[in-house]
């Protein structure tokens, strides 16, 4: 379970990008958080993880609380959360498979045969063993974001947090890569994924949180991508 409890976040000490933000998500939900640029979407991902602390308020995942937990510990809320960055950062020299082996070292797995079995595991979870030992930079950015989507099952997480996924990949593209989300939800992961696009959002309806500078505005199930009309339906010439 997830449970923030009037959560803020201010960057150095002034800029406010979350406010007094309040949600649960329960074990095996799947939520979309849409909101314009700058809204927060990305803040609130990464206070999940820890890679950012939160300012005041309380955030459970699971059963610890974020905000308690020492830096010395972090690894082990990490284990529980698979992240897929807005940008894919991987080691350029190394390839594929060991690219996904490495991120499994530190997570304390360090058994090179624990970390071939589960390296393989997650390639065949996104249909990406024919890649594995091509280097990052011989991959087209949608196989690289399969990637990625690997990296973050690699300990089986029961948390999958995503970020942008589908930006920059074309519809054939961003369809196969929410398929694998729906594959990992169905079997009882929970999904966050934050994301401008509303095709995806309105064409297969989940649970949406929207932010708006910083703030919940609405939750809804079944939600559409916004309550206004679709900017993509606005004709520009
Ligand atoms: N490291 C940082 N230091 C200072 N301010 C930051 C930092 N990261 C984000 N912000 C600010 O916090 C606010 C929320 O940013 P955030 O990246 O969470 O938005 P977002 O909804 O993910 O936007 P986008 O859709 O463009 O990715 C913005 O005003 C942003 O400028
Ligand atoms: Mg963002």
């Amino acid at each position: 379970m997830i449970r923030f409890e009037h959560v803020s976040k201010l960057y150095d000490g002034k800029i406010q990008a979350l406010e007094d933000v309040s949600f649960q998500v329960n074990q095996g939900e799947f939520v979309y958080i849409v909101g314009p640029s700058g809204a927060g979407k990305t803040t609130l991902l990464k206070l999940m993880d820890k890679q950012e602390n939160l300012t005041t308020g309380s955030l459970q995942m699971g059963s610890m609380l974020v905000e308690r937990i020492r830096p010395s510990q972090t690894y082990i809320l990490r284990r529980q959360i698979g992240i897929v960055l807005q940008r894919d950062l991987f080691i350029p020299y190394l390839n594929v498979a060991e690219n996904i082996s490495y991120s499994l070292a530190a997570l304390g797995v360090n058994d090179p045969q624990q970390q071939q079995i589960k390296t393989q595991k997650v390639l065949t979870a996104v249909g990406m063993t024919a890649y594995q030992k091509r280097l990052p930079a011989e991959l087209s950015v949608g196989q690289r974001k399969k990637i990625a989507i690997a990296r973050a099952l690699i300990n089986q997480p029961p948390i999958l947090l995503a970020d942008e996924p589908t930006a920059n990949l074309d519809a054939k593209s961003a369809v196969e890569i929410m398929r694998l989300f729906f594959k990992f939800n169905l079997g009882g992961m929970t999904v966050m994924i934050a994301t401008h696009d509303s095709t995806i959002v309105n064409s297969l309806r989940h649970r949406v949180l929207e932010l708006q500078k910083g703030k919940i505005v609405r939750d809804e199930d079944n939600g559409k991508y916004s309550t206004n009309s679709d900017s993509k339906d606005i004709y520009i010439w």
